[in-house]
């Protein structure tokens, strides 16, 4: 704790200078302490005296909310007004978790950003009551799933997929997932949780493959807590099974894109889905590869393998 904040205050002094040229830490005058200045990006605002929750939030989509290419070209560079509030949003608890985010119509380049989440009232959200500078309260509210919902229920049916899970039934929240506990530090990370992360994609899925009556079966498990791909249409998993030398078979799952004439078949939360694939005569192995492609247009070699077997099918 010590260490955090002469960290945190040696940082700030670099980044004070940078932000207002005075020194940091003491508010002068009307003007409310560093922690409260929603008009500061994060790293101005929280970032010197948290640096490592600063650099695992600046790796993740949420720092990346204005900025990511996917996004511009979605929105036409934030042109189309509707796209703007959940991707530059002020705080969301001051606002009522029931209500998507109003728009933060400056300093868009900060995307998601700390006080997105953390900002209310009289200190920042969080699962105790401390003594800090920042004065972290303690919140329920910030500590439910529903902390998420207002920006990620409107638009793309997070929660309704999610009411649905059993993780939900039992009381597992989003961010139980989604904020595993950070490995250097106490707390939980920050860090990139979703597609682009490839170790995090591998606890998406249960599986497993057996052969009988001529058939490959490979059956597949949606251990997440929504459907599998998640929300984000530019992601899709593909099975690859290729007996002998042959091109291999693919099962595409993936998100229609808005507009799109294309079923979503996706895997439901906790679904159990077996796909089958009749053995070719003469077939002596197979090579079963379950792919994320993170991204369209990739090629199966450039996607995260997720999981492979080989299996001799001789008789
Ligand atoms: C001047 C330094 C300073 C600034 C600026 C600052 N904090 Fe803090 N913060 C601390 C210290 C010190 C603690 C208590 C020790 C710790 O847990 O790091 C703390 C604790 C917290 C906690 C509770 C941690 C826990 O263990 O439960 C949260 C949440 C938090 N800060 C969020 C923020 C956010 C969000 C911002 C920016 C809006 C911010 N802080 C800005 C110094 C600061
Ligand atoms: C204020 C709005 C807002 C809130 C609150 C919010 N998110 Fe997000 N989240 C976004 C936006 C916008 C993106 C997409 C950013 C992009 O890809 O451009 C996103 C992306 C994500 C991603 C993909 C991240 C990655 O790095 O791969 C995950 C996972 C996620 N959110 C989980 C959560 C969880 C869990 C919570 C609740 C603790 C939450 N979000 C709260 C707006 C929000
Ligand atoms: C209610 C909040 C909200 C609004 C409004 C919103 N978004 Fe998003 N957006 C999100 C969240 C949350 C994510 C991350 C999860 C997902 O993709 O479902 C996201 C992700 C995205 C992504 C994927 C980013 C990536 O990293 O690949 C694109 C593209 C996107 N939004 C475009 C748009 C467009 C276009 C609009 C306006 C028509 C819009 N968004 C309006 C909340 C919102
Ligand atoms: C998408 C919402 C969201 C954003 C953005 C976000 N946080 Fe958090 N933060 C949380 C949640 C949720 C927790 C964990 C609460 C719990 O313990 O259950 C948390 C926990 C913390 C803690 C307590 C220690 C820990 O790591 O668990 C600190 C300190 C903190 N955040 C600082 C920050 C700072 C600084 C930023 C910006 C660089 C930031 N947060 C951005 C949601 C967010
Ligand atoms: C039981 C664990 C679990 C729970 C609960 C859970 N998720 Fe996920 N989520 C995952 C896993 C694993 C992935 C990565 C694989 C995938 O794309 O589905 C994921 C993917 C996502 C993505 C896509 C991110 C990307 O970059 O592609 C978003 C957004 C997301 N989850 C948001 C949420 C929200 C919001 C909640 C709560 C309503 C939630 N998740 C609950 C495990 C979980």
């Amino acid at each position: 704790m010590a260490r955090a904040a002469t960290l945190g205050l040696a940082a700030l002094g670099v980044l004070g200078a940078l932000v207002s040229g005075r020194h940091q830490g003491e508010p002068s005058g009307d003007e409310p302490p560093i922690w409260e200045r929603i008009d500061l990006p994060s790293v101005a605002a929280c970032g010197g005296c948290h640096l490592e929750v600063y650099r695992e939030w600046s790796q993740s989509l949420h720092a990346k909310a204005w900025t990511n290419a996917n996004v511009r070209a979605a929105t036409e560079d934030f042109a189309q007004a509707a796209c703007r509030p959940c991707h530059s949003p002020l705080p969301v608890l001051p606002r009522g978790l029931g209500k998507p985010p109003a728009y933060r119509a400056f300093n868009q380049d900060d995307g998601v950003h700390c006080l997105s989440c953390h900002g209310m009232e009289g200190g920042v959200a969080a699962a105790r009551t401390l003594e800090a500078p920042c004065k972290p309260r303690y919140e329920p509210r910030f500590l439910e799933a529903d902390s998420c919902y207002p920006c990620h229920e409107p638009t793309h049916d997070a929660f309704t997929e999610y009411e649905t899970s059993d993780a939900f039934a039992v009381g597992v929240r989003c961010v139980d997932c989604h904020m595993q506990p950070a490995p250097d530090r106490p707390g939980r990370s920050h860090g990139p949780s979703g597609g682009m992360n490839a170790a995090f994609v591998e606890r998406a899925l249960a599986w497993d493959v057996r052969v009988a009556d001529g058939v490959l079966v490979v059956e597949l498990r949606n251990r997440t807590g929504h459907k599998f791909p998640g929300e984000i249409p530019s992601r899709s998993f593909v099975l690859s099974v290729r007996f002998d030398d042959a091109e291999p078979q693919r099962t595409l799952l993936r998100k229609p894109h808005k507009g799109e004439e294309r079923e979503d078949d996706r895997l439901l939360p906790d679904e159990t889905r077996a796909l089958r694939f009749p053995v070719p005569d003469g077939a002596r192995a197979a090579d079963v590869r379950l792919l994320f492609l993170p991204l369209p247009l990739l090629r199966d070699d450039q996607g995260f393998e997720l999981g492979r077997r080989a299996l001799e099918l001789g008789r």
